[in-house]
């Protein structure tokens, strides 16, 4: 039974003491998550800070990237013993801010995804189409060259190890969320790829979150479905009561079943 995950990429959002505030609040709130996973990205200069407000809690921090080296001259990079030492459980590669702002390639992205999982991080990658590629029916074709590239040089057991979320590039920060029977159909196709890339077991306990404008008002929509196991959320995170709102609405769903 694979659990849900509900998931802050709060982006380049939300000074120290910010971060701080709404991490002590949901902290207060923990007992109120049971059953779903709970994680949030702040940015780098807060995850000191929001580690000391967390730890020893249940609440996951992670990191919004993460370097694909351990350490050396790579100005402006961090690695993943760094984001270890300041509490990061996990960190994001390959969302699709990177990708097109800063032209990550898959190649560099799988670079990441390895040096993460080599320093016992989770990485949590994105990959999803633009609008484009999904109005030229191209949706499944991008989906699985990004993963092919991404996974390159990982096993079953590394599988277990990460996190994927499906996010179309044109519902990120848009207001237009896929429908929940459109993120269905590339989820499980994702999971589809997944079990003939490693192993059909594998692939049925992979997490796959969805991300796009997740809000408290589509969430129980998108997380009934069947291979959606959670939601990676932008700007619905940066507020807590939208964010706990999608957390209880994952809540009930798992509760239900
Ligand atoms: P959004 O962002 O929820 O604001 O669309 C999602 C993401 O970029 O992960």
């Amino acid at each position: 039974m694979r659990k849900k995950f509900i998931c802050g990429n709060w982006k380049m959002n939300k000074t120290t003491q910010e971060a701080c505030q709404f991490a002590s609040e949901i902290r207060g709130m923990e007992k109120k998550f049971e059953g779903v996973e709970v994680g949030i990205c702040p940015p780098y200069t807060a995850l000191q800070a929001v580690h000391g407000v967390l730890d020893g809690g249940s609440i996951l921090l992670g990191a919004q990237d993460v370097a694909w080296a351990q350490d050396g001259a790579y100005t402006g990079e961090v690695s993943p013993l760094m984001l270890k030492e300041v509490g990061c459980t996990f960190a994001l590669v390959g969302h699709s801010e990177r990708r097109t702002l800063l032209d990550e390639s898959d190649e560099l992205i799988n670079r990441k995804l390895l040096s993460a999982l080599q320093f016992n991080m989770t990485p949590l990658l994105c990959v999803g189409e633009s609008l484009d590629e999904r109005e030229r029916g191209m949706t499944e074709r991008v989906v699985e060259t990004q993963l092919r590239g991404c996974l390159a040089g990982t096993d079953a057991k590394a599988l277990s190890r990460m996190v994927i979320a499906y996010e179309p590039v044109w519902a990120i920060g848009t207001g237009r969320n896929a429908t929940p029977h459109e993120a269905q159909e590339v989820h499980a196709f994702v999971r589809r790829f997944l079990a003939g890339r490693f192993e059909a077991e594998a692939s049925q306990d992979a997490q796959i979150l969805y991300g796009g404008s997740v809000t408290p008002k589509n969430a129980a929509a998108l997380l009934a479905q069947p291979d959606i196991d959670g939601a990676l959320v932008g700007g619905a995170s940066l507020d807590v009561r939208s964010f706990t709102d999608i957390i209880q609405a994952a809540r009930e769903i798992a509760q239900a079943v």
